[in-house]
């Protein structure tokens, strides 16, 4: 059956990918992104001449701007049966050389972006009864290195909302369900993102982290210049779920080519013992 889905951040990376593949596969699309009229015009222009395309303005910061939105798709296709949360930015450095308000500003787009859409589109899901809900999170959302700890900890939060917030969901006709990407080569790669700017910080720490840093930075370099997994993939297993029967969604569904299994193995093993505490407390 086609659907009404609705994406954030479509002006490049996984967001272009999920648009074109949905809209391919004769869903509407509604493909959403901020400064529709400003530095995203030829994307937006680009996406709008794709058949089955709608571009809507939409910055998932601005409550405003989310729930302006969000009504106006609902006032024209009455629905959205289909809401993907793919917006995001990404930062490295030290935790510590990080502000408290750079956190913050991650956290508004990262976290708080995806709460605000949900809020937005869940009323008329759970008045319809029915819904489908896909958040891209991250592997790092699930294992935390040096040097991403705050990029990490935001799909941390994430993960840990939703993970609880499936259960509140699924009587309500509604699935609320989970991407985990692992590195993928996009345009995320050479946006600014929010990186650590305390001065004088890194300095203090010395050669031992700096060396840890560089190591990091070439192990991935490397790991992704083979050539690295196809950004395509991601948008293929957003089709996948969308297409899936309701109900049979998994939670979580790990992409990372590049973990050769062990991302669905460390799922699957951390799922089975929850299981087994649940059963404990006789849940
Ligand atoms: N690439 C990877 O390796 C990887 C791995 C795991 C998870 N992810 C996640 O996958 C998602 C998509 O990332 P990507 O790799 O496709 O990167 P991308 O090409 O940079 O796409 C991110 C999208 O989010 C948008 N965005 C940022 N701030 C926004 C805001 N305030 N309001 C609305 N849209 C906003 C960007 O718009 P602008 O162009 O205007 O900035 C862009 O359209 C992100 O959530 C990211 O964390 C990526």
């Amino acid at each position: 059956m086609k659907k009404i889905i609705l994406i954030t951040g479509t002006s490049t990376g996984f967001g272009t990918l999920m648009a074109k593949t949905f809209a391919q596969e004769g869903h509407t699309v509604i493909a959403t992104m901020r400064h529709v009229n400003g530095k995203n015009a030829t994307s937006a222009a680009t996406l709008s001449t794709i058949p089955n395309i709608e571009v809507i303005d939409l910055d998932v910061t601005d409550d405003d701007s989310v729930n302006k939105a969000v009504a106006a798709v609902l006032d024209k296709h009455g629905k959205i049966d289909v809401l993907i949360n793919n917006a995001g930015i990404a930062g490295t450095g030290l935790l510590e050389a990080y502000t408290v308000p750079q956190i913050q500003r991650m956290f508004d787009v990262n976290v708080w972006g995806v709460l605000r859409m949900n809020n937005a589109v869940l009323p008329a899901m759970r008045k319809s009864q029915n819904g489908l809900i896909i958040t891209v999170t991250s592997i790092a959302g699930r294992v935390s290195t040096p040097f991403r700890a705050v990029y990490s900890a935001s799909k941390f939060a994430l993960e840990g909302f939703l993970e609880g917030a499936y259960g509140e969901l699924i009587g309500e006709g509604i699935e609320s369900v989970m991407i985990e990407p692992g590195a993928f080569i996009t345009e995320i790669m050479n946006k600014p993102g929010i990186n650590a700017d305390r001065e004088g910080i890194q300095e203090a720490y010395g050669d031992a982290v700096r060396n840890v840093m560089q190591q990091m930075t070439e192990v991935f370099t490397k790991l992704l210049s083979v050539p690295g997994p196809r950004p395509q993939l991601v948008a293929d297993v957003a089709l996948r779920l969308v297409n899936m029967d309701k109900g049979k969604r998994p939670l979580r569904t790990p992409v990372d080519p590049l973990a050769k299994g062990l991302d669905h193995e460390y799922n699957d093993t951390t799922e089975e013992i929850k299981k087994r505490w649940y059963a404990v407390y006789g849940l």
